[in-house]
């Protein structure tokens, strides 16, 4: 029972506010009661606010971010998947441009013998969301009950849903005050939000896509290592065999960044096709979540090429009331940009491309908005590519053409073009791979 007076409380707010601020560690009793009292609304959301960016400031050192992730994931349910006939393994990415790894990816793995219970989000801001990619086909659903994902997960092995609003509640509340204080960025509390929805969902392995770059949350390496650490450090404590990846988000992932170009996309990848990227960062992930769930005898190469993972996409898809044969919608108006000059394209901004899809109508600037299935860019040449002047560089795709002007602001300072002979800047897409220890 929760209780509105302070009476009755353990601790008071202001004093545990007044310890980070004066660069104290918090006690484990603190961090139980604030995350419980910030549930139950007794503590305010002013009080969370300025703890927040206490934390933002001072930091947390191993011991407090792990309890602080135990708390989040204290506060609601855990699933649990040890009654499965096969392991599981999941992969957490922290968002790029045209990032759709995750749609060939689950059905990759499933194909390989392992279960991926894949719980996502949608987007918000620049980076779509992996629900808002298969809501682009049609009669897909996203909400899923737990026996039902259970139930799909043995009979077809992978499923990528809506995480139901059991998990983790804490973090539901503290997430949104973060994103109006100016405290997304603390790494303690980006990596406790992260994994006490992970470490929740029951995952056996987990594999973390950790972007760097201009497209990505993090722009330097340093600090998405620092951040991938304290990610696989709170996995591997709380049981979970846990990997992450660096990867390069200065370019877009793909040709194509929008729901229904990305959609399109990820099918011809599991037709053995698609841009080489996503093909790599495909079986580099898949590789990590086999082998992090004890499969290291099977290559995820073969189950692409021979249809194997394309069979369990359509089971995926079908087993969620979509139509893995139906038309996939399409913009209703088109624009084309032009290169500009003759030369070699060496850089693609991945912000940039994001931002315009997301103002062409792919992606959301408030919770309600209503993304269009169709929007989005689709580019015709990638760093590297030898271009001419007056040539498609990229077509940008929306129902409202309005929204164009917007984008190719946006885009205006994404492109650069050296001279012939220039070569871009070696970006491998795999930058380190971190493990426990
Ligand atoms: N994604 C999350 O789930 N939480 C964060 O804090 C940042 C990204």
């Amino acid at each position: 029972m929760s209780t509105s007076t302070t009476e009755h409380e353990r601790f008071d707010a202001v004093d545990v506010i007044r310890a980070k601020r004066d660069r104290e560690r918090l006690s484990d009793g603190q961090i139980d009661w604030v995350i419980d009292a910030y549930t139950r609304g007794v503590v305010a959301d002013e009080q969370m606010s300025a703890l927040a960016m206490a934390i933002l400031l001072n930091g947390m050192d191993r011991a407090e971010i792990a309890r602080w992730t135990a708390a989040m994931i204290a506060s609601g349910e855990r699933m649990d998947f040890s009654g499965l006939s096969r392991p599981t393994a999941d992969k957490h990415s922290t968002g790029g441009v045209g990032d759709k790894i995750t749609l060939p990816l689950a059905p990759l793995v499933a194909a390989c013998g392992v279960a991926v219970p894949q719980l996502s989000g949608r987007g918000l801001g620049h980076t779509g969301g992996t629900l808002d990619k298969l809501e682009a086909i049609p009669g897909w659903r996203a909400a899923l009950t737990n026996e039902e994902m259970m139930r799909q997960l043995e009979e077809v092995g992978a499923v990528i849903c809506q995480a139901g609003s059991g998990l983790a509640p804490a973090d539901r509340k503290l997430y949104a005050l973060r994103d109006v204080t100016g405290t997304v960025e603390a790494i303690p509390l980006i990596a406790s939000s992260i994994m006490s929805k992970k470490i929740a969902e029951g995952t056996g392995a987990l594999v973390l896509d950790v972007k760097v770059g201009s497209g990505a949350f993090m722009k330097d390496v340093d600090r998405a290592a620092e951040l991938a650490r304290t990610m696989v450090a709170l996995g591997t404590d709380a049981g979970v065999r846990t990997v992450a990846l660096l990867t390069d988000m200065s370019t877009p992932l793909g040709l194509t960044a929008g729901n229904a170009l990305e959609v399109r996309e990820s099918v011809e990848v599991l037709a053995g096709g698609g841009p080489s990227d996503v093909v790599e960062l495909t079986v580099a992930l898949a590789r990590e979540m086999l082998a992090a769930a004890g499969r290291t005898d099977v290559d995820p190469a073969d189950a692409l090429a021979d249809g194997r993972a394309m069979d369990v996409w359509r089971r995926m898809i079908s087993a969620q009331g979509g139509d893995p044969d139906a038309t996939l919608p399409v913009a209703r108006e088109t624009e084309q940009v032009l290169a500009p000059a003759d030369g070699v394209l060496v850089e693609l901004d991945a912000l940039a491309v994001g931002v315009a899809a997301w103002r062409l109508g792919a992606g959301r600037a408030r919770k309600e908005d209503v993304v269009q299935a169709g929007a989005g860019v689709e580019l015709h040449a990638k760093p590297g590519a030898l271009v001419r002047a007056g040539e498609p560089l990229m077509t940008l795709h929306t129902d409202t053409p309005e929204r164009f002007e917007r984008a190719r602001e946006a885009l205006a300072s994404a492109v650069t073009i050296a001279p012939e002979g220039s070569r871009p800047t070696e970006r491998p897409i795999v930058i380190e791979r971190i493990t426990a220890g």
